[in-house]
């Protein structure tokens, strides 16, 4: 697969809803090789099809210090959501260079399909946690800038808007 590029706030189809997978084939498998690719060409710890302006379900993310832990999740789901909450720092591939505190449950349960398509089911909390939640919202069409307020939003877009323009992009 050509390298995939991962789109960039506020690219609007980053707000696209992902449809689930139907089958998880070769196809599949050669999408989630390109996108841990793409993720660790940029350093990070997870990213979602939706980013590389592919729309299915899947997340790929790796929270590991030697980037050799792969967690594969095609058509996740939070069966269980912890009513503790916590306040901590998230950042996004999509929105690079930009960082602010998000208030997500504490702990998840995930029910998922891996990349041979067997069931996946586990437990969630700290960054991973933190990351299976980010990565899900933007299946959903939803970037993590949308829990700020509006006034840092607008910040965020224009310093989005200036950094491609300087790059141009
Ligand atoms: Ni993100």
């Amino acid at each position: 697969m050509s390298k995939l590029t991962i789109l960039r706030y506020p690219d609007p189809r980053l707000h696209t809803i992902a449809r689930p997978v139907t089958e998880v084939d070769d196809r599949i498998r050669r999408l989630v090789d390109g996108m841990f690719e793409a993720m660790y060409a940029a350093e990070g710890v997870g990213l979602a099809a939706t980013q590389v302006d592919v729309h299915e379900r899947v997340i790929v993310i790796d929270t590991s210090d030697k980037r050799d832990d792969q967690l594969v999740l095609i058509n996740p789901e939070l069966v269980l959501i912890s009513d503790e909450q916590v306040l901590s720092e998230e950042g996004c591939l999509s929105v690079p260079t930009v960082y602010d505190k998000v208030l997500r449950p504490a702990r998840v349960r995930v029910h998922a399909l891996g990349r041979e398509g067997e069931r996946v089911e586990f437990d969630a909390e700290g960054l991973l946690g933190k990351c299976v939640q980010h990565e899900m919202d933007h299946l959903v069409g939803k970037v993590f800038v949308e829990y700020l307020s509006p006034l840092k939003r607008n910040r965020i877009k224009t310093k989005m808007l200036k950094q491609a323009r300087d790059e141009g992009r």
